[in-house]
């Protein structure tokens, strides 16, 4: 796997791939790769010419009280994983090559930003749409595979891209889970042996709540469903587990039509660990 690590080079070398009309396939990343970030590779390599990876932790979307120097940085692992799902190139900048000044500019999205993440996390989702922003103007065409584990961030980069021209199209990718259910995430390596018992337990909700929204049941008869299950763990301090429009995550006001969609989102606190998920469902249109 070729490394680069400034703007004017992987530039040049995603140029020189298009010019032979290959068609590149971009996984951004900040990095501390695992199952979940193995499998975006693996989907762009079965659908594109050449893969890129970036690895760059990102100072702008991380809230004064979240812990950037913490940040896992496992440079070396990352690029064995990336090589061995199939990617060929990995952009690795420094901060000061990302923003070799104050950043004067910043991409906001307003409303579907707002909510649920945007409002737990002030600024995060402003810090996420400029860094995207940056990294798809520097990649250039190309097709940029997001995890949906993140669907909310997978939906503001969706309308940044389609709101500002931007020649990417966009491809959300299934969750990857462990065998009980639990999202793969970086962050599931600071639960401790008793939370990650009960991590599953944010999923077992979602399950529960799609349940009820597939058949035909009511909003509220969801958030029931899904606080039913949630407030069985003591420990699991929930910040928000609500049905929502799939696209622009407004509350969802009615229960589903025969063949209709929502999604579901959750995040909760465990320990110090916060946790999100979603599951999407959509209502089975009548036989016959
Ligand atoms: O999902 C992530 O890893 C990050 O938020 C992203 C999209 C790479 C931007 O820093």
């Amino acid at each position: 796997v070729q490394v680069i690590d400034t703007v004017a080079a992987w530039r040049k070398a995603l140029d020189v791939e298009r010019a032979h009309d290959r068609v590149v396939g971009l996984v951004p990343t900040m990095g501390a790769l695992h199952r979940g970030h193995a499998s975006l590779i693996a989907h762009a390599a079965d659908d594109c010419d050449v893969v890129a990876v970036t690895v760059f932790v990102n100072p702008l979307q991380f809230g004064p009280a979240e812990d950037l120097a913490a940040y896992p940085r496992t440079l070396e692992a990352d690029l064995d994983l990336a090589a061995e799902h199939g990617a060929s190139l990995v952009f690795a900048p420094a901060v000061e090559e990302m923003y070799p000044r104050p950043i004067a500019t910043s991409v906001s999205v307003s409303g579907i930003a707002s909510r649920w993440e945007g409002a737990s996390r002030p600024g995060h989702f402003d810090g996420v749409a400029t860094v995207v922003t940056k990294l798809l103007a520097q990649a250039g065409a190309c097709r940029a595979y997001f995890g949906e584990k993140d669907y909310q961030q997978l939906c503001v980069i969706r309308r940044l891209v389609a709101d500002l021209d931007l020649p990417v199209t966009v491809v959300g990718c299934p969750t990857v889970r462990e065998a009980d259910g639990l999202a793969l995430s970086s962050r599931n390596a600071y639960l401790t042996p008793d939370e990650r018992v009960l991590a599953p337990g944010l999923h077992r909700a979602l399950v529960a709540g799609a349940a009820v929204l597939g058949a035909g049941g009511s909003p509220d008869h969801c958030r029931q469903a899904m606080a039913a299950v949630l407030t069985g763990s003591d420990p699991l301090d929930v910040i928000y587990a609500e049905p929502v429009e799939p696209d622009t995550l407004e509350p969802l006001a009615a229960a589903l039509l025969p063949g209709a969609s929502a999604r579901l989102l959750v995040a909760a606190r465990l320990g110090r660990t916060r946790l999100i998920d979603n599951l999407g469902v959509t209502r089975a249109c009548a036989a016959g």
